[in-house]
């Protein structure tokens, strides 16, 4: 099936596309301080709610890439509800193709659990530190291995090891390149299990208001292998957290 159809399908219910609380994210965007007119780049921005929030909080310009249609469109529905007048601008399109204009640097930077966009995490820090202004914030959503990945579960879920860093090399890696973090914000188990659960909630209404979808019996398969996955391994193997860089 098609993989956006199924994202659209399994986030029907979250808000925040990754595994962080909405009440933590609040209490990090609150710190920000941004001034009106901020301008901020997010880039794989999912239904936008970092955005609005920032447009909400500071009135800030800022400009959300995702190359997800279904996503897209709820970004600008949530964006004319509730705030219409706002400089925010959606584009549905790669990430890895996006450019400012030239010379046109951001304050606030970011691309929360989708640094695939780049080939990876440094990639992401690189990609995002050349759109930053001096001084400005960069904030980037990785996974990070809380413990050694047992094999079996390699092989589960096809994930390279080398795809994550341990929490420490997260930062270091943003270090190494020139960049300070001055923050982090880390989920605990209700936060994942919450992002994660709610999946199977959302795929559950979903054949139930469309039992004579094609779709299904892939997306029954899919969504059984991730909850296996999470269930015996990923919850007590990988974690998350939002690193906030200064550049
Ligand atoms: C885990 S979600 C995170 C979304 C959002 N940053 C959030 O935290 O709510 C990953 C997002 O990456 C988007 N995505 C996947 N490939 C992309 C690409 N090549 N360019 C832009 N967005 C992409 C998906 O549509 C999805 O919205």
């Amino acid at each position: 099936m098609d993989i956006l159809k199924y994202f659209d399908i399994t986030h029907k219910k979250h808000l925040v596309l990754n595994p962080m609380s909405q009440v933590k994210l609040d209490g990090l965007f609150s710190l920000f301080k941004l001034k009106p007119g901020s301008k901020v780049l997010d880039i794989a921005c999912g239904k936008g709610e970092p955005l609005i929030r920032l447009a909400e909080l500071y009135n800030i310009s800022g400009i959300g890439v995702d190359i997800s249609p279904y996503f897209i469109k709820d970004c600008e529905k949530k964006k004319n509800e509730r705030v219409p007048g706002s400089d925010i601008k959606l584009l549905e399109m790669d990430g890895a193709k996006y450019a400012p204009k030239i010379n046109e640097l951001f304050d606030l930077t970011m691309c929360i659990g989708a640094s695939f966009v780049y080939n990876g995490f440094i990639e992401t820090i690189k990609a995002l530190k050349k759109m930053t202004k001096p001084n400005g914030l960069i904030i980037i959503g990785e996974p990070y291995w809380l413990k050694e990945p047992d094999d079996e579960y390699l092989k589960m879920s096809e994930f390279k090891k080398e795809v994550f860093n341990s929490h420490f090399k997260n930062i270091d890696v943003g270090e190494k390149e020139g960049l300070n973090c001055i923050y982090t914000l880390v989920s605990n188990h209700d936060d994942w299990d919450y992002y994660e659960t709610l999946q199977w909630w959302s795929v559950n209404d979903y054949i139930t208001t469309n039992p004579d979808d094609p779709d299904n019996s892939e997306l029954l398969s899919k969504t059984k292998k991730a909850k296996i996955e999470y269930l015996l391994y990923g919850r007590n193997t990988i974690g998350w957290a939002i690193y906030v860089f200064k550049r």
